[in-house]
């Protein structure tokens, strides 16, 4: 579709959920994607499209070698902590691998010449908002570590664009769900905190009963609304960002959604309906950090991308997440 004939493409945090499924994209669209991962979340399995580069992205020579051996032409990155419980209680490493890390990338790019960069970042540099669908120009005040460190990230760029000319695609991602169609690499993260793998696995009747945070919120059903974007469509939206940025595109923010808001007891019962199995689950206290409702507009992407999502039906995502699993029915 979009990438010109074995254009070289770093993948930052390549071996990762997100991450794998980008380097796919690449390789089935004439690319050659290059992981540079450092395989603390990430997976040796789940790269398999083109070179894994062993390294940290707070390690200058190493970022230095990586550009020097396969001189890329775009970065993707992708690396960072992302556990939003985890940053409450850590936030040094937090600040460490996503803003040390994220500026050092930055620096390595500099020196080695290399202008274009696609950041993944997330719905979550919003914080607590009442205005949904929501949309970019909605201030960014975000509520969780994680997201503040994120929204830090999205500074750099806007400061290195502005001072060195930096060209650059933020994308901003709701909650990435689903597997490849072809059910090889999946969401495998460790602990698992995420809705739809924990679903699954309760209705696959392994480790008991899945915890639901909060029953009461101000929702139709009290549960809390999220939009899911298929893991493929994720990654479709890279693709397009990179093209955007090749033809001149300075920079650009976008939420990468579906603009549908599904709440956790709709997915539930989709589940029961594409797996034939219920989901066992006791309603626990809200999770911290949490808000109600959180669903994309995504007409900018639309509009200036040309993006939509494709794979993103719930059925479709559950489907390709329970195939990945491999959970009998
Ligand atoms: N939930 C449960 N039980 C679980 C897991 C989740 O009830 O075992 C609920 C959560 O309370 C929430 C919903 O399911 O209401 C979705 O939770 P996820 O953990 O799957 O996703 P989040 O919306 O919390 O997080 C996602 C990304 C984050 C990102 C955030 C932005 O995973 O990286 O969106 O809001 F920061």
């Amino acid at each position: 579709m979009v990438v010109t004939k074995k254009e070289t493409i770093l993948v930052v945090g390549g071996a990762g959920y997100i991450g794998s499924h980008v380097c796919k994209a690449i390789h089935e669209n004439g690319g050659r994607p290059i992981v540079f991962d450092n395989l603390s979340t990430g997976h040796r399995h789940a790269v398999r499209w083109g070179d894994l580069m062993e390294g940290d992205i707070r390690d200058a020579d190493a970022l230095d070698k990586a550009f020097q051996t396969y001189k890329p032409t775009v970065v993707i990155h992708l690396a960072s902590c992302i556990e939003v419980g985890e940053g409450e209680v850590n936030p040094e490493k937090f600040y460490d691998v996503n803003v040390i890390g994220s500026l050092s990338l930055l620096n390595s790019m500099r020196r080695n010449k290399i202008n274009q960069i696609i950041f993944s970042s997330t719905c979550a540099t919003y914080g607590d908002t009442q205005n949904l669908p929501l949309r970019e120009t909605e201030p960014q005040v975000p509520v969780s570590v994680y997201g503040q460190t994120k929204h830090f990230v999205e500074n750099l760029l806007r400061s290195y664009a502005k001072a060195y000319g930096l060209q650059y695609a933020i994308l901003r991602y709701f909650n990435a769900s689903g597997a490849d169609a072809d059910g090889n690499i999946g969401e495998e993260h460790n602990p698992e905190t995420h809705l739809i793998p924990n679903a699954l696995k309760a209705a696959a009747k392994i480790g008991g009963t899945m915890k639901l945070f909060g029953d009461d919120y101000d929702t139709p059903d009290g549960t809390c609304v999220r939009d899911y974007i298929h893991v493929t469509d994720l990654a479709d939206a890279h693709l397009l960002s990179k093209e955007a940025l090749k033809k001149g595109i300075e920079t650009l923010e976008v939420n990468v959604g579906t603009g549908i808001g599904i709440s956790v007891l709709e997915l539930l019962n989709t589940i029961k309906y594409v797996t034939g199995h219920e989901v066992p689950y006791d309603i626990a206290p809200k999770r911290s950090g949490d808000v109600a409702k959180l669903y994309a507009d995504v007409s900018k992407a639309e509009e200036i991308l040309g993006f939509k999502a494709k794979h993103s039906s719930i059925e479709n995502i559950i489907r390709t997440a329970w195939n990945f699993h491999q959970y009998k029915s």
